[in-house]
């Protein structure tokens, strides 16, 4: 596309969920669909942004309006973490909507795990795979070159003690990422669904960038979530 708010410029997106292989038939994975990640991709390129989609696992694929973009599929956390250090540094920015598993097994079985004869369940021993957001961060920061933006997503479910926007505005420190976009997940909520509930909330110095940024609070469809995710990129 010609023209538009992000003509010219370079948006990487990971979308999906990753998965952690145990042994070749099995992996620990969660439930996210993709859809968000799609929809802030088409948002991105309806934009003029040259779009590049690393893609976990995803419930659905690509559309043919997706047909122009970059898509690059890969498996395990570590796989997503190659792919999005080796094109973030060409990147203007950095959106990470996939749902990036924590910890992987810490031994693969090249064979099937199969049931002992004594009846003991496998006791699965995690190890904690990297934060590939925090450390575009500090790249970005360390080299002074990288994704002006960097935008984080967190899931949240809250509970009677905690507040999740409150979690959310302490993720968005810890992560130093400049956006940060709270989605409240639950059983029934967000997952593999079109609709969903974010706040799309700022850093101390994005807000300064920002003129007039106010947190935003969409419950809509995910591609109007993403709409507004996209022209935070371009304020
Ligand atoms: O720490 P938490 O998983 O809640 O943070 C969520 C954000 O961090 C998401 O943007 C996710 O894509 C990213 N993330 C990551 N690497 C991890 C875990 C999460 O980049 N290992």
């Amino acid at each position: 596309q010609e023209g538009g708010p992000l003509a010219g410029r370079r948006v990487l997106i990971t979308a999906g969920g990753t998965r952690e292989p145990l042994d070749p038939v099995r992996y620990l994975g969660n439930r996210s669909s993709g859809k968000q990640g799609l929809a802030l991709a088409d948002a991105a390129r309806s934009a003029g942004a040259q779009v590049t989609l690393i893609a976990g696992s995803m419930e659905q694929q690509p559309g043919p309006e997706l047909a122009c973009i970059e898509v690059v599929s890969v498996g395990t956390t570590e796989q997503m973490h190659a792919a999005v250090m080796s094109r973030a540094e060409q990147a203007d920015a950095l959106i990470m909507s996939a749902a990036v598993a924590d910890f992987r097994p810490a031994d693969y079985a090249h064979t099937k795990i199969k049931k002992s004869d004594n009846g003991a369940s496998p006791i699965i021993t995690l190890e904690r795979n990297p934060d590939i957001l925090a450390e575009t961060v500090a790249r970005r920061n360390h080299r002074g070159t990288g994704p002006k933006v960097i935008v984080g997503f967190a899931a949240e479910t809250g509970d009677e003690k905690s507040d999740p926007l409150e979690l959310a505005q302490l993720k968005l420190q810890r992560k130093g990422c400049e956006l940060l976009v709270l989605n409240r997940v639950g059983e029934n909520l967000v997952f593999g669904l079109d609709s969903t509930e974010i706040h799309i909330l700022a850093s101390d110095a994005a807000q300064q960038q920002l003129q007039g940024f106010e947190p935003d609070h969409v419950i809509g469809s995910k591609r109007e979530a993403a709409a507004l995710v996209i022209q935070r990129l371009h304020q």
